[in-house]
């Protein structure tokens, strides 16, 4: 059995030195086990070049330490402090627009930039040098929330420089390349990679295919600017290395940095994400703003279970207003409780919160922590206190694998963001209305990647919107004896953005092909006869499988050979639900349907129930109140 911790998110250099002990002995107090610290703390660790001030460092671990906690040591890589910019004038990202990311806040570094990569192993090497056998140190995130405030695509000479690198290794010749991306049409033809630009500033699109080199590459210097410091932290530290991602965010391959990790974590913020950027109706909004979207904290907590390979936490949970959404209101009484039980239902080992004293100066001035600026107790803190104590009594909180899968690819975003088609073909969407729907139907469910993985275990798997299938996945499916629902736009295109021909989509034994396809405005549907539309997206279908829903108009809705089943457009959401509730039946995975607000989620011992509800709600038997948790042994 996993134990399952409470944390919090701690500036000792954003307080004087001599509150630190009290504020050690309060967070212990409190019931929390782990602090995270240090992750901007660059400009105070060297103030100027090479002067390094690490005492104070040495002091804060050992207070928090003595206290009895154990420290996150962050390394301070997202935040340059101002005399590296001196040093290295043009270490910036540049936008789209070419303009430089610049000083004033953080983030501002290119992720190709040589010299900075060399400033960053510089002092990664230090702190591990120095804390890397430090007994209180027991973890290490490194830098911090890698992509935030959209970094991850720099247009700078330094990518551009890597770009051509990167394209030389990839495709090897010049001819490769042009061939790869089709660059006979428009004469974009290249004799040299010293003529390959970045995908910015061109006349009307870039070619989708250049488009996607520059993501896959973009991604990629994020994995390769993350392991230079895993590789420093491994040679000096055994203890787990983390990295904090964030929700919603697909600019890179979470899979491909989470597998130089041990930990996977994600920074928590229901009612921030809810405000701007689930994209939900007004009515979601009010009805949920105090308590964040019911399936949205559970779809990463889902998918960051897959990134740590089953191990992974909340790095930073939303304990009150935040100060960066459109509107920030406070949490219904109870939720700062249940976010954290819904987290440790879906296997987290520890639940920090965001943070630990609301800072009254600079940027998150207006952000709640569990303290007031005044260090009096914020309404959070009663919450976590109630969670510490009930973790004391925890009940076996163990995963276990779930009835159904969830394929989930980045590299699908980004080809469906090159290349839409239809302005709201959002593949995050697409995924997301499928995990809400299983979720209405009482379901857990595992995220998994696409490549490595193994479906043998599941009743019903799922594969929405993966615009390439790597040839592994293909071949699983031919054999996997469960149901499959693959589409819409699923096996579309290939690695390089073209038509594969033969047709998709191209499984194996489904006499079936897409012969054409359409995107659908707001407003405008494609009526199913069994009821609902699809919506945004419809392909026509022809071949010889077996039809199992038609559209109002007797054309193709859904097509399936065995178990295997091809949908050729996108749901609306009573589709949705009547064709996951046939699945289902088909594949014998029992449902129920969930009240509105409520949601389920099994470990191996116990069903937790939620309720994301403002008012009472009752599920079976059971009488739950607003932001009510309850569980049993099922
Ligand atoms: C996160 C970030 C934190 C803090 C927090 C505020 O994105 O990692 O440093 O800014 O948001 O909600």
């Amino acid at each position: 059995m996993t134990r399952r911790a409470l944390g919090v998110c701690y500036y000792p250099e954003h307080w004087p030195e001599e509150n630190w002990p009290d504020d050690a002995r309060r967070m212990a107090e409190t019931g929390l086990t782990w602090v995270r610290i240090g992750e901007f703390a660059w400009s105070r660790l060297e103030p100027v070049p090479e002067r390094l001030e690490f005492d104070w460092l040495d002091r804060a671990i050992d207070v928090l330490g003595e206290a009895g906690l154990k420290v996150v040591l962050g390394t301070p890589t997202a935040t340059p402090p101002r005399w590296m910019l001196d040093k290295h004038p043009d270490m910036l990202a540049l936008d789209a627009e070419g303009r430089p990311r610049g000083f004033g806040s953080r983030r501002h570094y290119c992720f190709s930039h040589e010299g900075y990569m060399k400033e960053c192993r510089r002092i990664v090497t230090l702190l591990a040098e120095r804390y890397g056998r430090n007994p209180y140190v027991q973890a290490w995130q490194t830098d911090n929330e890698y992509g935030c405030h959209d970094t991850v695509l720099s247009y700078s000479k330094a990518a551009e420089k890597a770009f051509r690198d990167w394209c030389a290794q990839r495709y090897q010749s010049p001819e490769a390349l042009n061939r790869a991306w089709g660059n006979v049409f428009w004469s974009m033809e290249y004799a040299d990679f010293s003529q390959v630009g970045l995908p910015n500033l061109t006349v009307t699109e870039a070619n989708p295919a250049h488009a996607m080199a520059f993501r896959r590459f973009s991604s990629d210097q994020v994995v390769r600017f993350n392991r230079v410091q895993v590789d420093v932290l491994r040679r000096h530290t055994d203890a787990p290395i983390i990295h904090n991602y964030m929700g919603r965010y697909l600019d890179f391959d979470h899979f491909d940095v989470g597998a130089d990790l041990d930990i996977a974590s994600w920074d928590s913020y229901p009612l921030g994400f809810l405000s701007d950027r689930l994209g939900a109706t007004e009515l979601h909004k009010l009805r949920y703003m105090r308590q964040g979207d019911p399936d949205n904290q559970a779809f990463h907590h889902d998918l960051y279970r897959a990134v740590g390979r089953g191990r992974w936490w909340v790095m930073e949970q939303q304990p009150g207003p935040v100060n960066w959404a459109p509107w920030n209101p406070a949490p219904l009484d109870g939720m700062v409780r249940l976010w954290a039980w819904e987290a440790f239902a879906h296997g987290a080992e520890a639940v920090c919160y965001f943070r630990w004293r609301q800072v009254p100066f600079a940027q998150e001035q207006m952000h709640a922590g569990l303290l007031r600026p005044d260090g009096a107790p914020a309404p959070a803190l009663a919450e976590a206190v109630q969670v510490a104590e009930e973790l004391e009594a925890l009940p076996e909180t163990d995963i276990t694998t779930a009835p159904v899968a969830l394929i989930f690819d980045y590299a699908a975003a980004w080809a469906w963001d090159i290349q839409p088609q239809g302005q709201d073909f959002n593949y995050f969407d697409l995924v997301f209305a499928m995990y809400r729907g299983l979720r209405k139907l009482g379901l857990s469910i595992d995220i998994l990647p696409a490549d490595a993985c193994d479906l043998s275990a599941y009743k019903l798997v799922l594969v929405p919107g993966l615009a390439t299938m790597p040839g592994d996945l293909l071949e699983q499916l031919e054999r996997f004896d469960g149901v499959a629902l693959v589409g819409p736009r699923s096996n579309a295109k290939t690695e390089e953005i073209e038509i594969p021909v033969p047709l998709p989509p191209n499984l194996a034994g489904l006499d079936a092909v897409v012969t054409g396809v359409e995107s659908l405005s707001p407003g405008a549907s494609v009526g199913l006869a069994a009821g609902g539309a699809f919506v945004r997206w419809f392909e026509l279908m022809e071949g010889a499988a077996d039809v199992v829903e038609v559209t109002a108009d007797g054309r193709p809705a859904m097509l399936r050979v065995g178990g295997l089943h091809y949908l050729p457009g996108w749901p609306d959401e009573s589709a949705l639900a009547r064709i996951l509730q046939r699945l289902c039946d088909r594949a014998g995975v029992a449902t129920e349907n969930m009240p509105e607000g409520v949601r389920v989620r099994d470990t191996s011992v116990h069903r937790f129930v939620f309720n994301y509800g403002s008012g009472p709600a009752r599920y079976g038997e059971k009488d739950l109140p607003a932001a009510g948790v309850h569980w049993y042994a099922r």
